[in-house]
């Protein structure tokens, strides 16, 4: 991915901060926010956010809270995202190769800030197989 969106609520604020600064590398970040530790309704923000994914704003979003569950259930109770809350870089890989996930989440208050880098740069470096994940992906918009 090329040019991803950033956003988070206060608990997942100084982790948003460490990541937008240090993945700049070949990609370009929109931050949407917050804009510091001020307590801020993650459904809110993370809601607002995935809508620029939605609309073709940026390809991607890594979305974070505190624990990541919050920002998890907003972003996926949206049509058209496919958000992976992801603890570990294995699952932030097989979430690209076979979901097509277009928002990374992540938790503010459980992951240390180099095992975050790690598992942003898995996520945005690894591409969708498609194929028989096609298929699934698409009858995850079939769902009500
Ligand atoms: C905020 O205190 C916290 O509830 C939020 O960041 C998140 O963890 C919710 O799931």
């Amino acid at each position: 991915m090329k040019k991803i969106g950033i956003a988070s609520d206060h608990g997942g604020f100084e982790l948003k901060e460490y990541l937008r600064k240090e993945l700049g590398n070949g990609i370009e970040i929109v931050d949407y926010g917050t804009k510091d530790e001020t307590s801020v309704d993650y459904p809110e923000v993370i809601g607002n956010a995935c809508k620029k994914v939605i609309s073709g704003e940026v390809e991607g979003l890594i979305a974070l809270c505190g624990t990541g569950i919050g920002a998890s259930i907003a972003a996926n109770r949206m049509k058209g995202i496919r958000a992976a809350l992801c603890h570990d870089e294995f699952t932030a890989e097989m979430s690209r190769r076979h979901n097509n996930s277009n928002v990374l989440v992540l938790g503010g208050r459980i992951l240390g800030k180099e095992l975050a880098i790690r598992i942003a740069q898995k996520w945005l470096s690894t591409s969708f197989e498609g194929g028989r994940h096609e298929r699934r992906v698409g009858q995850l918009e079939t769902l009500s």
